[in-house]
């Protein structure tokens, strides 16, 4: 295989990246799902490496890999009722034991503990469920012998990065067509030529012509991925997010609960990725046996409920980056705004129920033609007050018995005029 320069590999996947990206841009949310022998330990996934544990008194964690029939179903069936569209798991995390039928890693599933091929069930079901498939790939290895001899010999990393290549052609030529390869952790090596992963990815698109691969093998590739924090990057952007703040495997659910998100805190994330273009892929960490936490539950059953009634707009919905309607209080101190795709409308996403229904949005200077809630199509009176240039909503109430986070979607006939400040330059410094 002709192998490209950096410089004609990255004009290469340019070319193709709208095509491959249209789903996933599309999507907008997606399940991650940490589930490995640190599952059982409870704690974090990191856990081996925290408490130093040796590496034989780790290894026998893997008699007792035991998840239970249908929990891959089960994690696809919440994922789709969460409004979720494409799912990635780990199919092997750091600690290095591979949950497929791996014929270079004997450290899997399918010999150790209940014996079975993870990644198998879990492809199936995605198709079943109709949900995107997305495979973590760890880079870092804790348990391969040089995992991290690699770093410093040179006849260790070749051996190693053969073995990184060899589980990474087996997971994307056994199961089908893969959507995502999710790479993890580069370390100990510090730069794309110490991973050789030029010459790795493009091998490995040659498999899955369509894939898409995140940023986190020393190359750009397809998208950025801000972990823990949900902010808009100026390209393809997923931030990725756990259910508890603080371990992506399982947490024993006596400490989770304190940490778990609602769906009121859901829905503030999506609409941040909303206005600035970007994913939300939500971690839960099944427990020992594969069972999704129960403080997982009832928010992701929540959010697809809101988001089937906002359907419409959440999926279809593309503001600009930086968003160009995206004066974060709406003007009032309860919104926050998003454009469309289609400019004429502003979605406004409303966080506090005014008392008095009464909502004022500044800064425009043209006059909407409707205001509508969007989860009931109840229409909202308003006023356009021209020389202050503000539309003043009354008769706000909460459309929304799910969130109560009621949408409205504010249509103009042309796309409108915004400026928050031009009418009291004073409130900017004088700055226009
Ligand atoms: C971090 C952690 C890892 C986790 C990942 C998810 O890089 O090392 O445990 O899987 O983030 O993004």
């Amino acid at each position: 295989m002709n192998i490209l320069s950096k410089p004609e590999y990255e004009e290469k996947l340019a070319q193709t990246r709208d095509a491959r990206m249209g789903w996933w841009r599309k999507a907008k949310f997606g399940m991650f799902i940490h589930i490995g022998l640190y599952s059982q330990l409870g704690r974090n996934e990191w856990a081996r490496a925290f408490e130093n544990i040796p590496k034989d008194e780790y290894e026998k964690l893997a008699d007792n890999f035991m998840l239970k029939e249908g929990c891959c179903r089960e994690w696809a069936k919440l994922a789709k009722s969460a409004g979720m569209k494409y799912m990635v798991l780990t199919t092997r995390h750091h600690e290095g034991f591979s949950l497929w039928d791996s014929k270079v890693n004997p450290f899997n599933s399918v010999n150790y503990g209940c014996k079975r091929d993870i990644v198998k069930e879990f492809v199936e079901a995605c198709r079943e469920y109709g949900l995107g498939i997305g495979f973590y790939s760890s880079l870092m290895d804790w348990h391969h012998e040089d995992g991290y001899k690699c770093a410093y010999d040179n006849e260790a990393r070749r051996r190693f990065l053969d073995y990184i290549e060899a589980l990474n052609v087996e997971l994307l030529s056994n199961y089908g067509k893969i959507d995502i390869l999710w790479y993890d952790v580069a370390n100990p090596m510090q730069s794309w030529e110490g991973w050789d992963s030029l010459e790795r990815n493009q091998r490995l698109r040659e498999l899955q012509p369509d894939i898409i691969i995140n940023d986190r093998s020393r190359l750009d590739e397809d998208f950025g991925t801000p972990e823990g924090h949900v902010t808009a990057g100026n390209r393809d952007w997923e931030a990725c997010m756990t259910f508890n703040d603080i371990s992506w495997g399982y947490l024993d659910d006596k400490l989770t609960i304190p940490y778990a998100y609602t769906a009121q805190r859901i829905a503030r994330m999506l609409f941040t990725c909303s206005q600035g273009n970007g994913n939300l892929l939500l971690n839960i960490g099944p427990g020992p046996d594969g069972s999704i936490p129960q403080d997982a539950i009832e928010p992701l059953t929540k959010i697809g409920e809101w988001l089937k009634l906002h359907e419409e707009v959440f999926y279809t919905q593309k503001s600009y980056l930086g968003g160009r309607w995206a004066w974060p209080n709406g003007g009032s101190g309860t919104c926050s705004a998003c454009s469309s795709v289609d400019l004429r409308h502003v979605y406004l996403w409303n966080w506090i129920l005014p008392h008095d229904g009464k909502i004022a949005l500044g800064g425009y200077k043209t006059s909407p033609k409707s205001i509508k809630i969007v989860s009931t199509g109840e229409e909202l009176p308003f006023r356009f007050d021209e020389e202050n240039q503000r539309i003043l909503i009354s008769g706000m109430v909460n459309g929304d018995k799910i969130l109560g986070i009621t949408m409205l979607d504010v249509e103009f006939e042309n796309p409108p005029e915004y400026h928050p400040f031009s009418k009291y330059p004073q409130l900017n410094g004088g700055r226009m």
